[in-house]
């Protein structure tokens, strides 16, 4: 039996990049499971935290995530969707690894090496939470014995991480306390910034016009693709160590492309080559409106809807709760606290 976990910060409507590096294949994995496969999907408000969040915002955002999650084709039915701070087995289980986790190790990961760059001369305002990130990451994985965890690639040193706690933490406490989850890194994996393409599209960017918003309308999708940063070679080719701009255009029509009719990006790039810019750009923007158009008209109807969604807020809570409440006992018995 497999055990599916994921999660997203729920710091805003979700982008082009979480849904085709990761949500998408969430609900993929959903509809193809097998009766004896749990999965579960996480809202991680813990890890939004780790800066300051307004609490009105936070709390918005955290309504907004859950309906983005329904709209995209999650089923409360199928998949326990939940927020994290309503499961305080997360938290528990992290502090237990804390007592395990290497500091000098999460001081090498690339998240906290950007993050603390700009802030060198300045550790008092730099958080433990931060450091720590991946600390809670591997409670959320490890908590529910998630044997494959879907994310995008900026991840998979995280999910690295997770399997190094849960083995040294095995190594002194016995052998399958707990489990060694596989990350599962998809096609789509690190979708780049329409304004700067030797970057990844964020949540956290300040030019809104870097990224495409799960819920922009067909013309805000035109215009921030027609003024996406590309180049002025003529022809269109794949190339993104030279052409990063134009090449991220590709990969998002050959992603967006579910039945995918070509073999490759190159092979995809082969049938544009004639394309003025111009019209790559309507091609692109078509491409990701025709996959947002049904998403964006299943949120509409679901964000008023908030009764609902408390009511799923709730029944995941218990249910994810239900999940993670084994592994706390286990790892409480193998310690000597219970
Ligand atoms: P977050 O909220 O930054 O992103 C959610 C998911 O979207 C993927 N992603 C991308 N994929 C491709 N291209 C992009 N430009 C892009 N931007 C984001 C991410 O890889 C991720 O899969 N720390 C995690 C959340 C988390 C988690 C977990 C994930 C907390 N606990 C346990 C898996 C398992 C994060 O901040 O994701």
């Amino acid at each position: 039996p497999r055990t599916i976990f994921s999660g997203i910060q729920p710091t805003g409507i979700p982008h082009l990049g979480n849904y085709l590096g990761a949500l998408r294949q969430w609900v993929k994995l959903q509809d193809e499971a097998t009766p004896d496969t749990t999965l579960l999907y996480s809202l991680v408000d813990l890890h939004a935290i780790t800066v300051r969040q307004d609490p009105n915002q936070l709390r918005q955002w955290k309504k907004e995530s859950l309906a983005m999650l329904l709209a995209i084709g999650l089923d409360p039915n199928r998949s326990i969707i939940f927020h994290q701070s309503d499961v305080p087995a997360h938290a528990e289980l992290m502090w237990i690894l804390s007592c395990q986790a290497s500091t000098g190790y999460l001081g090498r990961m690339t998240q906290w090496k950007d993050k603390t760059a700009s802030a060198k001369e300045n550790s008092e305002k730099l958080k433990l939470g931060l450091l720590s990130y991946p600390v809670l990451q591997a409670a959320d994985v490890l908590v529910h014995r998630a044997t494959h965890v879907p994310v995008g690639h900026d991840q998979a040193q995280h999910l690295e991480f997770a399997r190094e706690v849960a083995s040294g933490f095995n190594h002194v406490y016995g052998q399958d306390v707990l489990i060694q989850p596989e990350t599962l890194i998809s096609p789509a994996k690190r979708v780049m910034s329409l304004t700067d393409p030797a970057a990844k599209m964020s949540k956290s960017h300040p030019n809104a016009r870097s990224r495409i918003l799960l819920t922009d309308s067909t013309e805000t999708i035109q215009s921030k693709i027609k003024a996406a940063v590309t180049d002025s070679i003529e022809g269109i080719t794949y190339d993104p160590s030279s052409r990063p701009g134009v090449s991220n255009l590709i990969d998002i029509i050959y992603h967006t492309n579910d039945t995918s009719d070509y073999a490759s990006q190159d092979e995809l790039a082969r049938d544009l080559a004639s394309l003025s810019m111009r019209s790559l750009k309507t091609r692109t923007a078509d491409a990701i409106d025709r996959v947002l158009e049904p998403i964006r008209a299943r949120y509409s109807s679901l964000i008023g809807d908030e009764s609902t969604l408390i009511d799923l807020a709730h029944t995941g809570a218990v249910r994810a709760s239900d999940s993670a409440s084994g592994t706390v006992a286990r790892v409480r018995k193998a310690m000597g606290l219970s």
